[in-house]
């Protein structure tokens, strides 16, 4: 199997590089990362020495530069992983988001679409997206399912929204065997440290205060990254075509409880919790029936989100050197640094 990864500087991608390496049907797999702030070229350094693996660094809306990569590689499949991802940041910068996520994706499809034309063989296509695009739950019990209807409240599942909807019309319109997956939050070992758990790991790590949005009792739906990405994998081999996959990870928990876990496993004290405003358009809850994933693909989350949380906690004690030269990449300087060069406004 041939596989072209987007994204794979990332941290979902990353870990879903390092399991498909791991697989002897995996004859060539290649990344494709324009590394923004959040792509770091060490998450792959190791993968570098397998003389499968090749790292290219090139933009997903790079149509030429995309469409000659396709051609000289002619993969089986593409999967998508590559995109803007941070809530936050989408807030007041949405064009960046906009242009990866649905331009980007549209470029992909685009390739994809060309090579099968040429080669006449079937070109899969993975959309790798997330449970936001369902919008918000209220605390009543329910879950998303693929068939809940697509209600994005910020700007960043809009634009996730609008790449699958286009993922899954070049399925309908020119048959690409194409299945878009949805995760829930996912967590573990090299997650930048703007999301929740890395952010307050890190910050309890350096004595700083631990920002909690509202009340703190928003709810979401912890994945262990390595499940999610074996969901992945599943959803390639026995996906059908034009189908949507939720993953979960069965593991619902409020930011709060989440932030005094954590300050207990590193025995610091809970003085560090700070209530700030609330994000604007803040989702309450989420949570997923992976039903359709369970008896489609036979995936089911593994990781027991307790054991997860300590595994993390101690991957980011262990790894300081990764991740304390990060802590000064604010949006600005990123910004100003690569969206500038392409001449994009917030
Ligand atoms: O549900 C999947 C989504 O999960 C992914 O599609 C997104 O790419 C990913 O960023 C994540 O979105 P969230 O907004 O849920 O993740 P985040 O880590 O930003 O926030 C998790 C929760 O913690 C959310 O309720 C907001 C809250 N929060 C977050 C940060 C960064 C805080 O209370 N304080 C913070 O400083």
């Amino acid at each position: 199997m041939r596989l072209i990864v987007t994204g794979g500087c990332g941290f979902i991608a990353s870990t879903f590089l390092r399991q498909a390496l791991s697989k002897g049907e995996v004859e060539r797999l290649v990344n494709v990362d324009v590394l923004t702030y959040s792509g770091r070229r060490e998450n792959v350094r190791e993968l570098l020495p397998d003389e499968r693996f090749r790292n290219v660094e090139l933009d997903i809306c790079d149509a030429e530069g995309i469409h000659a990569l396709v051609t000289e590689e002619r993969p089986d499949a593409i999967l998508n992983f590559a995109a803007e991802s941070h809530v936050d940041r989408s807030l007041f910068a949405a064009r960046a988001f906009v242009r990866t996520n649905i331009d980007g994706t549209l470029t992909l499809l685009e390739a994809a679409r060309g090579l099968q034309n040429e080669t006449k063989r079937p070109m899969k296509f993975v959309q790798v997206s997330t449970d936001e695009v369902y919008g918000d739950l209220e605390d009543d019990g329910g879950a998303f399912r693929e068939t809940t209807p697509l209600d994005p409240r910020n700007p960043y599942s809009a634009t996730k929204a609008g790449g699958d909807l286009m993922a899954l019309a070049f399925a309908r319109t020119h048959g690409l065997h194409l299945v878009v997956t949805r995760a829930s939050n996912n967590y573990g070992p090299f997650q930048f440290p703007e999301k929740l758990i890395p952010l307050i790991i890190t910050n309890a790590l350096e004595d700083k205060p631990l920002p909690v949005y509202g009340d703190g009792k928003n709810v979401r739906d912890w994945l262990w990254v390595e499940d999610h990405c074996k969901g992945v994998w599943a959803a390639l081999e026995r996906g059908r075509t034009g189908q949507v996959y939720n993953f979960g990870g069965a593991s619902e928990r409020e930011n709060i409880v989440i932030v005094r876990s954590i300050l207990s496993a590193l025995g610091k004290p809970e003085s560090l919790i700070q209530y700030v405003k609330d994000r604007p358009g803040h989702d309450r809850r989420y949570a997923i029936d992976f039903t359709k994933a369970k008896n489609e693909l036979g995936w089911a989350p593994a990781q027991n989100f307790e054991e997860g949380l300590q595994k993390t906690v101690d991957w980011y004690v262990e790894n300081q050197a990764w991740w304390r030269p990060l802590r000064d990449q604010t949006f600005e300087t990123y910004y100003k640094q690569h969206y500038g060069k392409l001449g994009l406004e917030a």
